[in-house]
């Protein structure tokens, strides 16, 4: 079709008349949003004020939001939100899945069937798991910078953290950002007994599973409901029946309304971390060296993972929650290396690099003109050691006794520097059992062999632990499997039964002579005696050109806004519900219905097994007061909001400061989302909260969670 100059007029004004309104990305700290976003928020739709989202004197939007860890508030690993009265929590179920399955039995399978605590008394208790939401947070730049500037940094962040905390239960932390050019303080409460209340089956709640996992059309029901419990003075407590409900300072009513193209969406959560100042130099290192390396190792993990998993169903469910974890991230490497191919992304990085240099040498600025090429070089010093690094982490460490080991190392500590052990060894106890619970020694076995096998020969021969050459080379003829049949055989770290005795009766000579401990010792230490100093060095000059690039892209762009990386701090991102085309001559809609549930359903696949309740009920079509205005189901939506990990389970916003959907996930075509923000393909995948509540009244029977809710039509 010919376009008349009347319509090629109009499009470009109306691409002029778009162009104020920034693309939606940015992970946006709360504090600044009055300074720095809310005028354009007001002008993509939002109706609520920036005190109304992070206000320090009344309740906020922000006290409704809480990050999910183990103790430190300073590394959540998903994001919550209440959502009544009395501490109902809403996450995702991948989120919550270790929970629920380390609340399963084979004989009583909740991660299989899915779970609802009839009552309050029925809630779950999770050792460990705490919800912390932000007080407040400030600013302390200046204080930090003087400070690293006479060398006192670290006792200058400890007197803020202590004075910030005195005469409270709070926890402090103070976060680094824009590498070192700005420095804020964040004060937490932290509830440390969350139960599980609900949780829809597994397939729902992973509906789709590995298949569909980083992509959009989707009909996953990836939600679950927790609850935080508190003293009677509504304060943190450790678990105890006593406990009450927590009454917390604001919980999002839920909007059963129903979304549309173009709505204002905002998400309220704890990304952890993207790596979007990046350069072309470290980006190339990812692409060509350490992705490849993480695929490969991963994906052999996981094969002989499966294959017992498949042949057992007890280890099925003792390995779930690993296999996913594990799994997640295989396709996350796969999917970023593949768009880092497909959007030239180090390309487009140079070209940036190209005009940042040009403007830096003509900065007079000494600081900006060099950093791009400190940090090639430092860059390049790294890259000597990065197959070190990366097998540490994803080889050694992709065994599971060395974790084990690595429990033991205190001891070993204390046993060599001849002090007393008892309390230390008494400790083991606890850890020892939690190992053993999700422990499958044949897996453990192969995996070690095959990962060892690979660290042997994939890293620099001269980098290697000394034992790979004295021991397995000489002794084992280079056979690892070899060397774990005698290793399992023997090990403490491999049977339960020999840990404990172990550390009932611990002796440096037994450690010192254990062919599992003793590898472990080889492999840590050569890291820290060999690598990590190498890397450190190279690093610490890696960062200090970053924060003068960094500093220098900012003073070279004054009239832009920027945001920094994401660090695990809480961040709002806000766009609006928006639809992509994938590729040239497709288009993927915003929303899906359960209409794809049937579609995708195959009974002979257990990613795609269809619940027979959730069938029957999609087949009578009774969908209650949650079907949208066609009658149809809504499942999932897209927006066009900025996450990453970490982000899972946060609350997507309306306008109104009402919760329509729980972010879940990424989209395929921007795998490279933690790189560089695409406009044209990064989305965010939520649940459409009327399938959440759908779920939990008609498939789970939870009316009583409904009734808590503050629901608004
Ligand atoms: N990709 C999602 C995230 O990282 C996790 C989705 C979990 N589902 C799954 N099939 N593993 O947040």
């Amino acid at each position: 079709m010919k376009k008349t100059s009347l319509a090629l007029l109009l499009a470009v004004f109306t691409l002029l008349s778009y162009a104020p309104l920034r693309a939606d990305e940015g992970m946006w700290l709360a504090m600044l949003l009055g300074k720095l976003n809310e005028v354009d928020m007001k002008a993509k739709g939002l109706k609520l004020s920036a005190e109304q989202i992070y206000s320090v004197n009344n309740s906020s939007l922000k006290d409704a939001i809480f990050g999910l860890g183990y103790g430190n508030p300073g590394s959540n690993f998903c994001t919550s939100e209440a959502i009544s009265s009395e501490g109902l929590l809403l996450t995702n179920h991948h989120c919550a899945y270790d929970l629920i399955q380390s609340h399963s039995t084979p004989e009583n399978n909740i991660l299989e069937k899915g779970f609802m605590a009839a009552t309050k008394a029925e809630e779950l208790p999770n050792q460990g798991l705490t919800a912390s939401f932000l007080v407040r947070m400030e600013d302390v730049t200046e204080k930090m910078k003087a400070a690293m500037g006479n060398g006192t940094a670290y006792q200058v962040q400890q007197q803020i953290i202590e004075e910030a905390t005195k005469d409270t239960h709070y926890k402090a932390i103070v976060k680094d950002f824009f590498f070192g050019n700005e420095f804020y303080l964040f004060v937490f409460e932290t509830f440390r007994d969350v139960r599980l209340v609900a949780a829809p089956p597994e397939a729902v709640g992973k509906f789709g599973g590995d298949t569909d996992n980083w992509m959009w059309p989707r009909h996953t029901g990836d939600f679950a409901i927790l609850r935080i419990y508190a003293d009677k003075d509504n304060k943190p407590a450790d678990y105890s029946t006593d406990n009450v409900p927590y009454k917390p300072k604001h919980f999002l009513p839920v909007s059963v309304k129903g979304i549309q193209e173009g709505d204002f969406a905002m998400t309220f959560g704890f990304p952890g971390r993207t790596e979007r100042y990046k350069t072309s130099y470290s980006l190339l290192v990812d692409f060509e060296m350490s992705n490849p390396a993480r695929i490969k190792l991963r994906e052999n993990r996981l094969n002989l993972m499966k294959e017992s998993m498949d042949k057992d169903p007890k280890v099925r469910l003792m390995y779930a929650a690993k296999y996913a974890q594990i799994s997640n991230y295989y396709k996350y490497f796969i999917g970023q290396n593949e768009g880092l191919a497909r959007l030239k992304t180090v390309d487009l990085k140079r070209e940036n690099e190209a005009k940042f240099q040009d403007w830096a040498d003509k900065s007079g600025e000494e600081r900006y003109a060099t950093a791009l090429k400190r940090i090639e070089e430092a860059q390049k010093a790294m890259t000597e050691y990065q197959l070190s690094y990366i097998y540490l982490q994803e080889a050694a460490f992709g065994a599971e006794l060395m974790e084990l080991a690595y429990e033991f190392y205190d001891l070993y500590d204390l046993l060599k520097a001849g002090n007393d052990t008892k309390e230390a060894a008494a400790a083991k106890e606890a850890a020892i059992n939690a190992h053993f619970e999700e422990y499958n020694t044949t897996i453990d076995k192969r995996v070690f062999a095959k990962l060892f096998s690979f660290y042997a020969q994939d890293v620099p021969k001269s980098q290697q632990p000394a034992l790979f050459e004295s021991v397995v080379a000489k002794k084992y003829k280079g056979n690892w499997e070899k060397y774990a049949d005698k290793m399992f055989a023997s090990s403490f770290l491999t049977s339960k039964e020999r840990a404990l005795a172990f550390a009932k009766n611990p002796s440096l000579k037994a450690m010192e002579s254990d062919l599992g401990f003793s590898l472990f010792l080889d492999v840590f230490n050569n890291y820290r005696q060999k690598i990590a100093p190498a890397i450190g060095q190279s690093q610490g000059a890696l960062m200090m050109a970053m924060r003068d690039y960094v500093e220098g892209l900012r003073a070279m762009q004054t009239d832009k806004v920027f945001y920094p990386d994401a660090n695990s701090t809480l961040r709002l991102s806000y766009g609006t519900v928006r639809d992509y085309a994938p590729k040239d001559g497709v288009q993927f809609n915003y929303f899906t219905t359960h209409k794809g549930i049937l579609e995708k359903e195959n009974p002979n696949d257990a990613e795609f097994v269809v619940p027979a309740k959730v069938k029957e009920l999609i087949q009578k079509k009774d969908f209650g007061t949650y079907a949208d205005k066609n009658g149809n189901l809504p499942v999932a939506f897209i927006t066009d909001n900025d996450i990453t990990g970490g982000n899972s389970g946060s609350p997507v916003i309306g306008a109104n400061g009402e919760l329509i959907g729980l972010a879940f996930d990424g989209n395929w075509e921007a795998m490279t989302g933690d790189l560089v923000y695409d406009v044209e393909y990064k989305r965010c995948i939520n649940v459409d909260i009327r399938y959440v509540l759908w779920t939990i009244d008609k498939v789970l029977g939870g009316e009583r969670l409904i009734q808590e809710m503050k629901l608004v039509k």
